[in-house]
């Protein structure tokens, strides 16, 4: 593979910026090798930027590092202070050129648990539909408003078709209040959720939750503490950690944000990733008043690209989502909402349930038992169900270092900082199975278990000033 590298590097040198690359059988032939080799020497060089590949097209010489078109240090000046905080965005990046030989930091499921040839079918009828192209009701089409509305157990005329759920959750912050406001999020959450409220300049406060979902307790304190009108959560195998609120605690969190007068985010994201059980229904069967708004997506059961989801709300607010949905980008593309219409109704959506959970359950089995035995100094609590686990480090292990040490190993993690609010006293890294086929987990658990080795003592100056 060295030599092969190397060979490609100098094909890549002799080469003008953007020109093409012979084909991979024609560098088969040239080099002398198969193509499992070439392909991996591309995805190196792709990834040290010497190469960028475009799917279809082929692959070419990458601009060279230090070649500069212009001066764009203006721009420096001009932009100033971000007006928002952008650490920790880095996830929002695919990075699916990576190389990265095992995969536990993505949420999305890798190709062998993807419908793609029947969202290829689906989605090539779609777009030659007679109406392909034109707007579609501003809502969503009505079979798809429908089909959500009987997931969830709401009315059609309460649902809105979204651009997955990322989007929702975007229109959402910014329709339910304005800049400056507090909004409460059960804690450790979902990085994206942070992003986006502190991107409409939402000040996220923490309510830390437990094994059974977000602590009612706290949740009185902070709405008692601020004046915030928004809490978000995930009830259904949250993310990190993969618990579920506990049934006894879903009345009286409700009660709390009825009295205080607070819509609940209901972010439903992994409704269909149970690990061949049956999800409890979403809070918003519990509300009759409009408190809780319920998002659901396809992203994660069908495909990262299928982006269409779902925003579900009653009462006033809903002419308010609504509103925000077309200043963000007017409507999600008729053909894209008609291949989800195919894939929720056609006859694959029960095989891909079934095939999809028993996948994860078999993975986050794997995942569990390859901890216990390679990491007994790390703690985690099994998730009920979905993609996430929470994985609590040694004390003096730094996430970051260790999440840096683990790449360099060819294992993707997320740290556990993206999670959290303020200060923590602890480190701990997200750990997901949607991206890694079974018989990789134990091999990438005992390369994490190193970098954790290799790592202590990272933390010391953070955790110990
Ligand atoms: C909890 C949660 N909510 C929402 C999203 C957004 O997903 P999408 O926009 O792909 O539906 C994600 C993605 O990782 C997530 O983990």
């Amino acid at each position: 593979m060295e030599r092969v590298a190397r060979e490609l590097r100098r094909l890549a040198d002799a080469r003008a910026v953007g020109a093409r690359l012979p084909s991979t059988r024609e560098l088969q032939q040239r080099l002398g090798v198969g193509p499992v080799t070439v392909q991996r020497a591309l995805a190196r060089l792709v990834t040290e930027g010497v190469l960028v590949t475009r799917p279809g097209a082929g692959t070419f010489v990458a601009p060279r590092r230090g070649t500069r078109l212009g001066d764009t240090d203006w721009q420096q000046v001009a932009l100033g202070a971000s007006p928002v905080a952008l650490d920790g965005v880095d996830f929002l990046r695919f990075r699916s050129a990576s190389p990265i030989a095992f995969q536990l930091g993505t949420g999305y499921l890798d190709p062998s648990l993807r419908a793609d040839s029947r969202l290829a079918a689906a989605a090539s009828r779609a777009a030659r539909r007679p109406d392909a192209w034109g707007p579609p009701p501003p809502a969503g089409v009505p079979e798809l408003r429908s089909w959500f509305a009987r997931q969830i157990g709401a009315d059609p005329e309460e649902v809105l078709i979204t651009p997955g759920g990322q989007g929702a959750l975007s229109a959402a912050f910014r329709a339910l209040v304005p800049a400056g406001s507090p909004v409460l999020f059960a804690v450790p959450t979902y990085p994206g959720a942070l992003a986006v409220a502190r991107s409409a300049g939402l000040v996220p406060v923490p309510v830390p939750a437990d094994g059974d979902g977000v602590r009612p307790e706290l949740l009185a304190r902070a709405l008692a503490a601020t004046s915030a009108r928004v809490l978000c959560l995930q009830p259904t195998y949250s993310n990190p950690t993969g618990s579920l609120l506990a049934p006894a605690r879903r009345g009286e969190v409700l009660a709390l944000c009825e009295r205080a007068g607070v819509f609940v985010i209901e972010d439903d994201f992994a409704r269909w990733l149970g690990h061949g059980q049956t999800p409890p229904p979403p809070l918003w069967r519990d509300d009759d008043k409009g408190h809780v708004i319920t998002i659901c997506s396809l992203t994660k059961i069908l495909a990262p690209s299928l982006r269409v989801g779902a925003l579900t709300a009653r009462g006033p607010v809903m002419s308010r989502l609504a509103a925000m949905r077309q200043i963000d980008d007017f409507f999600v593309p008729l053909p894209m909402q008609h291949t989800a219409v195919e894939m929720v109704t056609g006859p694959g959506w029960t095989a891909q349930l079934r095939t999809v959970s028993a996948a994860l359950a078999a993975r986050m089995e794997a995942l569990t038992a390859a901890l216990a035995a390679e990491l007994p100094d790390c703690a985690f609590e099994n998730p009920r169900g979905g993609i996430n686990l929470w994985l609590r480090l040694p004390r003096g292990v730094d996430d970051r270092v260790v999440t840096t040490r683990a790449a360099r190993l060819g294992v993707a993690v997320m740290p556990g900082r993206h999670f959290v609010i303020g200060e923590q006293d602890a480190s701990h890294l997200r750990l997901c199975v949607a991206g890694i086929p079974e018989r990789d987990v134990a091999t990438a658990v005992s390369l994490l278990a190193e970098a954790v080795r290799a790592s202590a003592g990272s933390a010391a100056r953070v955790f110990g000033a």
